[in-house]
């Protein structure tokens, strides 16, 4: 599903360079779920913004779901990312004027789903996230574990391949958190959506079958490092 070769990525802030990351290769097959581990500052925002083609690495090669994503620019690169990656950040980056409904509907929209097919995988989505009582509420009138159940539902309304989760229970409570990763663990498990979430909570790293711990922008750690190709 993910195939990573030589991947590194330099920032240049005032003359100086910064590493962020140093030759990462890493495979990851299909419907595996992975922790990505390490330090702050370690790499894994950025490795995360590269898989999901937010970002282009500095050299070396990204290969998403068969795709190179060198290959892929501009509006190809937009409508891959929107119907194969999913995207679940900290700060949600809901759309303040919009619903939550409205939100979740959004990458269908930019999909061009029609509105009947729109409206049912949304009532759908919003129903598994126990948002349906909210569906009408624009994000300041959310909680902060709502706006992040509209988040994920966002990204999984279009049923990708690939979610990507940057530190999606940073900002929750214990309860909040738990659902967050119950609902992470029913996705993989049901959809085979392949899952690879930044975290430094130890309960989300009790989900991944698979550990991958960056240091200084290298991987230390793998604790399945050549896995079985499963379909990938
Ligand atoms: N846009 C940028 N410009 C310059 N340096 C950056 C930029 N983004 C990240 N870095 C640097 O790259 C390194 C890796 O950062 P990154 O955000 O990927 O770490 P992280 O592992 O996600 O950390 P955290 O756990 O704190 O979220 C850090 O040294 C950071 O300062
Ligand atoms: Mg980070």
């Amino acid at each position: 599903m993910v195939r990573l070769s030589a991947v590194a990525k330099r920032y240049v802030v005032r003359a100086s360079t910064v590493h962020a990351l140093r030759g990462i290769n890493l495979q990851v097959p299909r419907g595996s779920a992975c922790a990505l581990v390490g330090p702050t500052g370690s790499g894994k925002s950025t490795l995360l913004g590269i898989m999901a083609g937010l970002d282009r690495p500095s050299s070396g090669r990204i290969c998403i779901d068969g795709r190179d994503l060198a290959h892929l620019r501009g509006r190809h690169l937009a409508s891959f990312r929107l119907a194969r990656i999913g995207l679940v950040f900290q700060a949600h980056k809901l759309i303040p004027v919009l619903s939550a409904a409205e939100n979740v509907a959004l990458p269908l929209t930019l999909l061009g789903l029609p509105s009947c097919e729109r409206r049912r995988r949304v009532e759908r989505m919003l129903g598994e996230l126990r948002l349906a009582a909210v569906a009408k509420r624009r994000p300041a009138e959310l909680s902060g574990g709502q706006q992040q159940r509209v988040g994920i539902a966002r990204a999984l309304v279009v049923e990708p391949a690939l979610l990507l989760a940057d530190e999606p229970t940073a900002s929750l409570d214990e309860g909040g958190a738990r659902e967050v990763l119950e609902i992470l663990r029913l996705i993989n498990v049901r959809s085979r959506t392949t899952l690879i979430v930044a975290t430094h909570d130890p309960r989300l790293q009790t989900l991944a079958s698979r550990r991958i711990q960056l240091r200084e922008g290298q991987l230390v750690a793998d604790s399945d490092p050549a896995p079985r190709s499963a379909g990938s």
